[in-house]
């Protein structure tokens, strides 16, 4: 059993990904922080995010062994890896050298002890349009880009990080242009999901009707 759940940033695929994940006993793949952490990697060594053959090499230097202690680092969490995950994206080379771990982990997934699992639940811009097409469930997760950059701006505000409206609005704006604009696999909805708006509903809401969703197809 596979869930995709793909949609732009901050518009709570993540929550709702661990919520379905944990309701169904699934192992849980947040895709986003691999590009994080090719991000990451090309910013240690001081090279620019859009430099192709520093994150190629990078995103090939994954071992899957150790993949949950390398997505476990804080700093991936922070908008300038954010801003560079967004930028090692746009690079063919970089996706190709992820997809095969993405598959692999959709098709035998495990949990972090390493217990294997039978179902996953991925999120990202391209789990239903391209790694994993023959989803069983797809969702895609959206809201307006002044309701995301709320929420980025209310959850930094609450872990006492400094925090401007209007440079993260900016910010997510510019994303969702380069996730949505690149030639290899561009964030879209895949044609078989199922849209779902969470401009207005909080986190309990959007999990209850992805639930009801899920349950009127698989009744
Ligand atoms: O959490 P947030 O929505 O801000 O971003 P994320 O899901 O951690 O993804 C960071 C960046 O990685 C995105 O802006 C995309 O450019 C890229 N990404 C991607 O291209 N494909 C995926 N399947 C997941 C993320």
């Amino acid at each position: 059993m596979i869930i995709a759940i793909d949609g732009p940033a901050a518009a709570g695929k993540g929550t709702l990904a661990q919520n379905l994940a944990q309701h169904f006993n699934y192992a849980f793949l947040d895709t986003g922080r691999l590009y994080r952490a090719v991000g990451y990697a090309v910013l240690q060594q001081n090279q620019d995010p859009s430099n192709e053959e520093i994150a190629t090499k990078a995103a090939k230097a994954f071992d899957p062994k150790t993949i949950n202690s390398i997505l476990k680092n804080p700093a991936l969490r922070n908008e300038t890896t954010g801003e560079a995950a967004s930028k090692v994206a746009v690079i063919p080379g970089v996706r190709a050298a992820l997809l095969d771990l993405q598959r692999n982990f959709a098709e035998h997934p495990f949990f972090e002890d390493g217990t294997p699992a039978k179902g996953s639940v991925l999120d990202g811009r391209d789990i239903g349009t391209v790694v994993c097409p023959n989803a069983d469930i797809k969702f895609f997760v959206t809201a307006s880009a002044e309701v995301r950059a709320d929420r980025r701006f209310k959850e930094l505000k609450d872990a006492g990080k400094p925090a401007n409206y209007d440079e993260i609005l900016a910010g997510i704006k510019a994303r969702d242009e380069r996730d949505s604009n690149r030639a290899t696999a561009p964030l879209k909805a895949a044609d078989d999901a199922k849209i779902l708006d969470t401009s207005n509903m909080n986190a309990i809401q959007v999990f209850q009707t992805a639930l009801d969703m899920i349950a009127v197809d698989h009744a």
